[in-house]
């Protein structure tokens, strides 16, 4: 299938929509677009980088008051700059504001200089930041690729990868490349970040009031909101253990938790690293044990990483002359003659698995 934006004509049509649709339902009162110079468009796109545009709005109006130009900005001290930049984190931003507006004093005449290349060389300035500059500071025509308009891109074209892989990017960015107008990118290119913000949202895309809507491949799908796809999940940390079943007749030792950290002041079987040996365990325990066989390992996952256990079953012989009570913390219990505390779930599991009524 050819997309839209490889036949000139329906690129035009495209390109002319959305300017349409900027021009009437686009935001135009952003601090920063009055007046849009190349100089406010800087600290603004540094500033939206990782935070939100009402939060924003109040430290570009601060900063703007403070460093009205590159000068002004070049001749503060590093600390008064991060100063005023506390509260907005990654604070590498101030810092690399701060060097570029010495190296375009330096270089270019503290002037931001138009063309991509140059920018891209100015410390924190990364390709999207370059666009945005050069189309909406100096209204030249560049490509923009921040994180609504990956979305909307994604979506004319039915991408269903995660944008934060590099080949999905790429793709992105010469769809960006391909659809960038000669004439109007500044209206073009904050249309786009208008229809990401009002229009085109993650979770329910309004398709109906969309000037791209005819074009757009995922909706044709019926499903616009799958696409792009989400960040794959991380394989959580696996952690390995082994759970003791300290046995003597009907008995069987149980010790309370901790009162903080998983499972949080239940009782439970007593553990071991699966590398100790768990007649040791036990025995520094109070229970001198020979082994009696190996119950089924068991999965668990919590949120943040997952329990692999192996429950090891152990047969009291006697007791060590020195530790005759269990120590604090432990309690031998008779579940066939009275009801277990609260356990976590998958430990009940494993007693029953090893036949001990647990309801
Ligand atoms: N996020 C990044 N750049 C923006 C802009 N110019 N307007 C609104 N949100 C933005």
């Amino acid at each position: 299938m050819s997309l839209p934006w490889e036949n000139p004509e329906q690129r035009r049509a495209l390109q002319a929509q959305l300017i349409a649709w900027q021009e009437r339902h686009g935001r135009h009162d952003l601090p920063w677009q009055q007046p849009a110079t190349p100089y406010r468009v800087w600290i603004s796109e540094v500033m939206l980088q990782q935070t939100r545009v009402e939060t924003v709005i109040p430290y570009f109006q601060r900063f703007m008051a403070r460093y009205p130009d590159i000068p002004a900005l070049a001749s503060a001290e590093l600390d008064d700059v991060l100063a005023l930049w506390a509260g907005l984190g990654y604070y590498a931003r101030a810092r690399n504001l701060h060097a570029a507006a010495r190296a375009v004093t330096a270089e270019h005449g503290g002037e931001l200089p138009t063309t991509l290349a140059a920018l891209q060389a100015l410390p924190g300035i990364g390709p999207s930041t370059a666009g945005a500059i050069r189309s909406l500071g100096h209204g030249l025509p560049a490509p923009i690729l921040e994180g609504n308009v990956k979305r909307i891109l994604a979506r004319l074209a039915a991408i269903p990868e995660w944008p934060g892989r590099s080949p999905v990017a790429r793709r992105l960015w010469t769809i960006a490349e391909a659809l960038v107008p000669e004439q109007h990118c500044r209206a073009f290119n904050q249309g786009l970040m208008d229809l990401g913000a009002l229009v085109c949202t993650p979770r329910a895309p309004a398709c109906s009031d969309c000037p791209l809507a005819s074009a757009c491949a995922a909706r044709a799908t019926g499903a616009p909101e799958a696409y792009p796809g989400a960040r794959p999940s991380r394989q959580r940390p696996q952690r390995q253990v082994r759970l003791l079943l300290i046995e003597d007749g009907g008995g069987l030792l149980l010790e309370q938790r901790p009162p903080t950290g998983i499972w949080g002041g239940l009782w439970s079987l007593p553990e071991c690293a699966t590398e100790d040996d768990p007649v040791a365990r036990a025995r520094a325990l109070g229970a001198v044990c020979e082994p009696a066989g190996e119950l089924a390992p068991r999965l668990h996952a919590f949120t943040h990483f997952e329990l692999h256990m192996q429950p090891s079953r152990l047969r009291r012989v006697g007791a060590p002359p020195e530790a005759r009570e269990p120590a604090a913390g432990l309690r031998w219990f008779r579940p066939d003659r009275e009801a277990l505390p609260g356990l976590p779930a998958p430990i009940r599991r494993i007693l029953t698995e090893a036949g001990y009524p647990t309801e």
